[in-house]
Parts: C-alpha cells; sequence; structure tokens
C-alpha cells in the first residue's frame, strides 16, 4: 500500500501512519477526524482513464488503486457501484434546469449509498483480521454492514435508534446481524456503539470516526466524472446527515483533480432538514462546527436526521472549498420530492434521497444554481426502503387508490366508461 502516505487530523494537522492509530487523532478523540492522503504520482502509474475505458469492472472496484487498500485485498462479492446516472430532462424542464441528470444509488445490493461505505469497512476489517465488526446507524450503514458481512459470513453487531424504518431493521434482521435497537437517538445509539466498540475491540465502522468510509463514498464522484466523460459537472446536490457522504464527493472530486482527470471543482450543495440542520446553521451563521451545540435532529427524512454531525468538519469543508451551499428544507417540501422525483424521472427514493430534489428547488430560488448549469442530483436511498413516508407523500399529494369488486363493471363505473361498447 505504498500510495496511502498517511493519516492527517483535521484539527491539529498532525500526521500519522496508518497503523500508528485506530481511527481518530489520539490528542483530539472523537472530533480528531482524520484524511486519507495519497502519493498521487504512484497512483497515476497505475490506473489512467484510458485503462479505466477499458476496464469491464462495473463495480467501484475499478478505482481500486484509488483506494486505500492493498493489491491482495480480499473483496466481497456483492455488485457495488456504478449506479445508473440518468438524464432528467423531463424533470430539469418543469424545474427550469436544462441539464440535470440524477444518480440513483438506491440501485446498490442494499438499497442505498452506504453500501460503498461499509464495503471499505469490510475490506479494512479483514485486512486487521476483525471478528466482529461494528456500526451505529439510522438504518442505512447498518444495511449495507449487515449484507456485505452476510455474504462472506462475517459476524456484525448493529446499534439502530428502535424508531428506524421497518423495511431497514427488516434487512438487518435478514442478513443475521446482532441487532441492538436502540431505546433512544441516532446520537445516542452512535455514543452506545463508541463505547462497546471499545469495551469489547470489535471493529468500528462508524461514520464520522473511521476515516475509510469517506474513501468509499468518494466512489460515487468517480463514477459521476467517469459517467458525464471526464467532464466534471457544474453542481452536485446531496442531501447531508452526518456529513459524510457530501465528505466523500469532496474527496473524491480533490483525488481527480489532483491526477489532472478533472479541471475545475463542482460546487456543493448539502440539503438538510429544517429539524436536522446543524451544518446550514452553522454555514449560514460562520459557526464553528466545532463549538456548536447539537440541534434537535428530528425529521421525517430519518437518514439525515444527526443532531451532531459526525463528519462535520469534512462536510463544512465540501460546501465552503468547492464554492457550494447548504440549503435546509421542510419536511413537507421532502414529502413532495418523492412522487414529484418518481414521476419527473421514474426514481424512488426514500425521504433523504428526494430531499435533494426539495433541496435543488430551494437553490433555484435562493439563486444558488443558474437554469443553464449541468446538474446531478443523488438518490442515497430507495424510496421501498421506507413505504410509510412513501405513503403519506402520496396521501398528501391526493392521490389514493380506487377499491373495486373483482368485476370488469366496476372498473368501467370508475373509468366512466359507460356502457358496453
Ligand atoms: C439515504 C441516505 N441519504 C443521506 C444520508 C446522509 O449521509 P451522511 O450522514 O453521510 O450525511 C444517509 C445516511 O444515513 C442515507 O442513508
Ligand atoms: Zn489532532
Amino acid at each position: 500500500m505504498d500510495h496511502l502516505l498517511h493519516l492527517e487530523c483535521l484539527v491539529c494537522g498532525n500526521r500519522y501512519q496508518p497503523d500508528a492509530v485506530d481511527y481518530v487523532c489520539p490528542r483530539h478523540g472523537n472530533e480528531g477526524i482524520l484524511d486519507v492522503c495519497y502519493d498521487y504520482d504512484r497512483i497515476a502509474a497505475r490506473i489512467s482513464r484510458r485503462e479505466l475505458a477499458g476496464n469491464r469492472d462495473m463495480s467501484i472496484w475499478r478505482y481500486r488503486p484509488l483506494l486505500p487498500i492493498g493489491e491482495k485485498a480480499e473483496l466481497p462479492p456483492p455488485a457495488i457501484g456504478w449506479t445508473p446516472l440518468y438524464q432528467a430532462e423531463r424533470l430539469g424542464r418543469e424545474l427550469g434546469f436544462s441539464h440535470l441528470s440524477v444518480k440513483d444509488d438506491g440501485r446498490m445490493p442494499t438499497a442505498s449509498f452506504k453500501d460503498r461505505a461499509s464495503a471499505l469497512a469490510v475490506v479494512k476489517a479483514r485486512e486487521q483480521g476483525a471478528e466482529i465488526i461494528t456500526t451505529a446507524s439510522t438504518g442505512n450503514a447498518a444495511a449495507a454492514l449487515a449484507g456485505i458481512c452476510a455474504s462472506i459470513d462475517q459476524a456484525c453487531v448493529i446499534f439502530v435508534p428502535e424508531s428506524a424504518p421497518r423495511a431497514k431493521i427488516a434487512q438487518l434482521l435478514v442478513y443475521n446481524a446482532t441487532v441492538m435497537l436502540v431505546a433512544g437517538s441516532y446520537d445516542q445509539a452512535y455514543e452506545l456503539c463508541l463505547a462497546a466498540a471499545s469495551e469489547y475491540g470489535w471493529y468500528n465502522r462508524n461514520t464520522g470516526y473511521n476515516p475509510y468510509m469517506t474513501e468509499g463514498k468518494k466512489t460515487a464522484a468517480f463514477e459521476i466524472c467517469e459517467q458525464f466523460g471526464w467532464q466534471a459537472p457544474d453542481v452536485i446536490v446531496v442531501s447531508v446527515g452526518d456529513g459524510c457522504i457530501i465528505g466523500g464527493l469532496h474527496k473524491g472530486l480533490r483525488d481527480l483533480h489532483a491526477l489532472g482527470w478533472i479541471h475545475r471543482m463542482p460546487r456543493l450543495i448539502g440539503v438538510q432538514a429544517k429539524g436536522s440542520n446543524f451544518l446550514y446553521q452553522a454555514w449560514k451563521e460562520g459557526e464553528d462546527v466545532l463549538d456548536k451545540e447539537p440541534v434537535s435532529g428530528v425529521t421525517v427524512a430519518d437518514s439525515i436526521g444527526a443532531g451532531l454531525p459526525r463528519d462535520r468538519i469534512k462536510a463544512m469543508a465540501a460546501v465552503v472549498e468547492t464554492g457550494g451551499a447548504f440549503v435546509e428544507v421542510s419536511d413537507e417540501e421532502i414529502l413532495a420530492a418523492i412522487p414529484r422525483l418518481a414521476r419527473g424521472v421514474g426514481v424512488f427514493g426514500e425521504p433523504a434521497g428526494a430531499a435533494s430534489l426539495a433541496g435543488l428547488v430551494r437553490a433555484g430560488e435562493e439563486g444558488l444554481v443558474a437554469a443553464d448549469e449541468r446538474i446531478v442530483l443523488v438518490n442515497t436511498g430507495n424510496g421501498l426502503k421506507d413505504t410509510a413516508s412513501a405513503m403519506e407523500a402520496v396521501t398528501r399529494a391526493g392521490v389514493r387508490p380506487y377499491k373495486v369488486v373483482p368485476e370488469l363493471a366496476a372498473v368501467k363505473k370508475i373509468l366512466g366508461a359507460g356502457a358496453d361498447r
């Protein structure tokens, strides 16, 4: 792994050899998030855009020389990554944007963006010979970890709030994870998981703690740029809870820029729910994310409910360094975006996935994006993850099924077709 230089603390700038620290900067504890730093000359000697064009591995592992894993690392079998990037002309027209695309990570093996990070966690844990991997999660990171662990018969222990959508809990149980349903919030589940991990010596996959999760998530940025023929878009819009996804996109773009594969950075726009708007507030008011008190973290978009975003340093840097923005949207706007995204481009997102669309609408109203820019919306989770919210969304939109007895006449009556033709 000679392409991996060191891990750098984002608080004090101290550098560590990867095997010299467990997860975070020892001087800064849980807040001392580390950035994984590479030798780009070495990477450039091992991978090129031309080589990628001929590479038939349509998964995140096609970018292996850009990932913090050795050449002999054992890769788990699920086909993670290379999700579709749809041109959303009709939806774009409706919203007043001429070049809108949607990256659908609801198409992942466990139906969310989180497979990208959990895959890396499993590879890194195996490198260390870990017997048990753990994570706290609002549901998707856990489902991703449980699914990938199941594929290789690896044990994992999951901490999720008991309020997590049923489908996400069902995924955990089907994959045979050990599941701790925490009577409390995601933030409480997170603290409990950290305590249990250190008590039992489990491998810790937690977001905003394990530095390698960003490295898994950055693969989405690689894919977007490759799918655009290595022309970076102008703007990428994505929902933000802990901030690891947006930080990961930023990291991927920085990698590509350092390699000279893209020549300018897209602006990153982070979408937060009003009840979970820590980063939006901090950005708007110019507050220090390390001093700021947590917010409530309550929203219908459970996946982005985080009172204290654990990856807040990377998330803020992603927006500030790219000249992007944070926007906040209400739960009503998020729910309304679910059918709008589905009808506009055929992509069914869970609330946190469709939140990116609500955020784009808001960003347009606030003059943060121009009509002719090349915009990518990321759907981070499949709508089937939370059908209760989807039903709430369509009910609010006034859409109901017809109830019908099993007779053609009854159908005709409803459709107003009248008598026999
Ligand atoms: C569907 C979905 N969207 C968005 C997010 C937010 O990602 P992050 O917490 O890295 O900001 C998550 C995280 O759980 C998610 O599952
Ligand atoms: Zn430090």
